[in-house]
């Protein structure tokens, strides 16, 4: 069952780095190894509950949100608490000391001082690298949970299983990523990690005023194998697609409510686009969706965004595992049958 044709980076895996104590502000935090082992621990834990129930015991993880979340605060949370560890935090700024002007970096340093690991979430990009630095003195991982527009790491990680759950494979395939792919921080977390496996076909198909911005195209041009078309137009490419990546136009990030309006429903997947694409095309959404994925779509065996969920639950488990270094009870002899 863990045959899965994930690609490895040729590096063997008695040489490589310790995820122990490792921050992840992006993937690029870990080797391609490291995510290929992420995955393959993620299908473990899904087959193997009972016995990974206690691999955290005694483990505390902080989840500092400081910017809305459902599923990123509570899957963090589940997964640490299914792993036998404990959760403390806050879902809100408001009730911590940043209302007395607290810095990131002075929360976090308090923090490392009390548990385990960090999830962090914060309206301001870099802030997950501020607080990454802030808790190395203390050896304590940071894991960002989002950081405004710029990345999403565990979110590409839900998306990277749920891709390979659908098809076995994460390369060779044509991946449309649809909507607001300005400020929209999973597809460029998504689009950076696919570049590091090569072998993509990109479809980025976005209004001009929501265009892929130019650090991600580059690194697109500079991936191996990998290409890519921008288009406006979502039914005149459906057909093509292996995976369709629809996003929720980011309102928090507009500084223009006008041109938010204009915008917020540009494309709207329903059953009757879905008539056009292939059979077997999967349909991820980071969620929470607005209009942009009609309810009738989500019977539909195309539709994967609620498996994204439950796939975002068993990477964090596996992430959260391998950084405070708690080794999964059987994991090693399951990967080497
Ligand atoms: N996908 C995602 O980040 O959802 P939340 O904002 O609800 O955490």
């Amino acid at each position: 069952e863990h045959s899965t044709q994930l690609p490895t980076s040729g590096v063997p895996q008695d040489t490589e780095p310790s995820m122990v104590g490792k921050s992840v502000v992006t993937l690029d935090d870990l080797t391609t190894s490291q995510i290929v082992d992420l995955l393959h621990k993620a299908q473990y834990i899904e087959t193997h509950r009972h016995e990974v129930a206690h691999t955290c015991d005694g483990r505390v993880l902080a989840t500092l949100f400081y910017e809305p979340s459902t599923r990123t605060r509570l899957s963090f949370e589940t997964a640490m608490l299914r792993l036998g560890g404990h959760v403390i935090g806050f879902a809100g700024a408001q009730l911590s000391s940043v209302t007395k002007g607290e810095s990131i970096a002075d929360t976090v340093k308090t923090v490392s001082n009390l548990v385990d690991v960090i999830a962090m979430r914060h309206p301001k990009e870099g802030a997950a690298l501020v607080a990454a630095r802030a808790a190395k003195d203390f050896g304590i991982p940071v894991i960002n949970a989002g950081d405004g527009g710029h990345m999403h790491p565990t979110q590409t990680l839900a998306d990277l299983a749920t891709i390979t759950s659908r098809y076995g494979r994460i390369t060779g395939l044509t991946i449309g990523l649809c909507g607001d792919l300005t400020f929209g921080r999973t597809v460029h977390s998504l689009v950076e990690t696919l570049c590091r496996f090569g072998n993509v076909n990109f479809v980025l198909i976005s209004p001009d005023e929501l265009k892929m911005p130019r650090y991600v195209i580059d690194r697109i041009k500079r991936a191996p194998s990998c290409t890519y078309t921008e288009v406006r137009d979502l039914a005149a490419v459906i057909g093509d697609l292996d995976v369709l990546y629809m996003t929720r136009v980011q309102k928090e990030r507009f500084f223009n409510e006008d041109d938010y309006l204009r915008l917020r429903d540009t494309y709207i997947l329903d059953e009757a686009k879905l008539q056009r694409a292939k059979p077997d095309m999967a349909v991820l959404h980071p969620l929470p969706r607005v209009n942009e994925i009609s309810v009738d779509v989500d019977h539909d065996p195309r539709a994967a965004y609620f498996e994204q969920v439950h796939n975002g639950m068993l990477m964090r488990m596996a992430l959260e595992s391998s950084v405070v270094g708690d080794t999964l009870p059987g994991y090693e002899e399951w990967k080497n049958q």
